[in-house]
């Protein structure tokens, strides 16, 4: 594909906020303001590609990512996502160099628990210890608080209580002094679910379906002897950040970036290929304007086993390039629901809301690839539309390229301000 470009000016933010309200539909035909008829924000608008929403090339990016499947750190997928990237940022213009990383990374190689002679697949939870054990089940009435277990006789058994209320860990370390030797925590709705234990236990912990809550039933009506098999290791993972800029640009003064892994089980459509897809459209936006001079872009690995690839990367870094960066800008689920967030350094958060009335702040739940930055003192501004109920799921397959597209010009906008104003962002 070549790399062709339309002059067609920056349309300006209001009218892509208003763009994405009509989104939500309000049953009002002809109330979104047609372009021409909309006052520029800005007076010196960027030149740039087209980015029709009928052919939204984020949309494009998001489905070409979707496609591979889940993008794990340190599976063959991500050596074809990382392909993908590194393909069409060279289309758009740009060099790429692929920095790699490693860490120890828990890994669940098939776990499942033998009940009459019918395996049931379920999930260890990440930081479970491994183990294979044939004992009773013991269903434990409600959620595994320690009340729940002065109830029923554990010892030796392996228990069984329902997702819920309290942490993952509180059920693991009730259950461990009440003597249960195993645990399974069955999910409170359909489907699995990916839990992480977030400390030590001495029992393995195991995950199943809300559909096989059945079990429950028939442990507490007869005695069920189960093997339960949580079948995991510890393995170094190699993970790769993939890092776009022109040719001969070593300090950028805005770096944009976004992780494209997702968690196991789930393709990642919002969770982060939208991300990945604007950053990616806000690098092609910028070619060919002087701003792309400025400007790097990430596409960070290994964030959902806790932003590895945004630690490597300002763990390699000179001192001298983070203090040279007026701002991080951090792309993450920004593909589902109406209203756009930011959230993170209160001038960059100011700057976002004045330049785009329709924007509002967060206050920052769940960590993302910013983190690392801010905590070396770089200026960050976080993009993300809330949560969503396809989060972590096998469900989360689909994105609007509208609100990528529009997320794209609200970030083109921001870039755009930061660089022309002469004075860092104070901190
Ligand atoms: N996309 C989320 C980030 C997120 C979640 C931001 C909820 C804001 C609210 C990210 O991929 C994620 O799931 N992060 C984890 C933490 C990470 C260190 C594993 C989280 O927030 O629980
Ligand atoms: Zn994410």
């Amino acid at each position: 594909m070549s790399n062709k470009k339309s002059p067609v000016q920056l349309q300006p933010t209001i009218q892509l906020l208003i763009a994405g309200a009509s989104v939500v539909s309000f049953g009002v035909a002809g109330c979104t303001p047609q372009p021409e008829k909309v006052q520029a924000l800005s007076s010196t608008p960027l030149t740039q590609t087209q980015t029709a929403t009928n052919s939204s090339r984020a949309g494009a990016d998001v489905q070409a990512l979707v496609k591979l499947g889940p993008r794990v750190a340190g599976t063959p997928v991500m050596d074809k996502a990382s392909t993908y990237l590194i393909q069409e940022y060279r289309k758009a213009g740009y060099v790429t160099e692929v920095q790699t990383f490693s860490y120890p990374k828990f890994q669940d190689l098939g776990s499942n628990i033998i009940v009459g002679g019918t395996t049931i697949k379920g999930r260890a939870l990440n930081g479970s210890q491994a183990g294979k054990i044939t004992a009773p089940l013991v269903a434990v009435p409600n959620v595994g608080r320690i009340a729940d277990f002065a109830v029923v006789d554990v010892k030796g058994a392996i228990a069984l209580v329902e997702r819920g209320e309290i942490r993952f860990l509180e059920k693991a370390q009730n259950a461990q002094k009440a003597g249960a030797i195993g645990l399974v925590i069955v999910n409170n709705q359909s489907g699995n679910f990916p839990g992480a234990l977030g400390g030590e236990t001495k029992i393995p912990v195991f995950a199943l379906a809300g559909e096989q809550g059945t079990l429950s039933d028939r442990a507490q009506k007869q005695r069920l002897e189960v093997t339960l098999n949580v079948n995991t290791r510890q393995a170094n993972v190699t993970g790769r950040n993939v890092i776009a800029h022109l040719k001969g640009v070593t300090q950028p003064s805005v770096l944009l970036g976004g992780h494209y892994d997702s968690v196991p089980d789930s393709p990642g459509a919002n969770d982060n290929a939208s991300g990945t897809a604007v950053v990616l459209d806000i690098a092609r936006n910028l070619a060919g304007t002087p701003l792309a001079r400025q400007t790097w872009f990430v596409a960070f690995d290994g964030e959902e086993d806790g932003l590895h690839g945004s630690r490597a990367f300002v763990s390699k870094a000179e001192p001298q390039f983070l203090q040279s960066l007026k701002a991080m800008l951090n792309f993450d689920m920004v593909g589902v629901n109406n209203n756009l967030l930011v959230g993170g350094t209160e001038n960059l958060t100011t700057l976002a809301q004045a330049a785009n009335p329709g924007v509002s702040t967060f206050g920052g739940r769940g960590g993302s690839d910013h983190a690392p930055f801010a905590a070396a003192d770089v200026p960050v501004l976080f993009f993300y539309r809330g949560q969503e109920p396809n989060y972590h799921s096998p469900n989360d397959k689909q994105v609007d390229p509208k609100l990528l597209d529009e997320t794209t010009q609200v970030g083109l906008d921001i870039v755009k301000r930061i660089l022309i104003s002469d004075r860092a962002p104070s901190k």
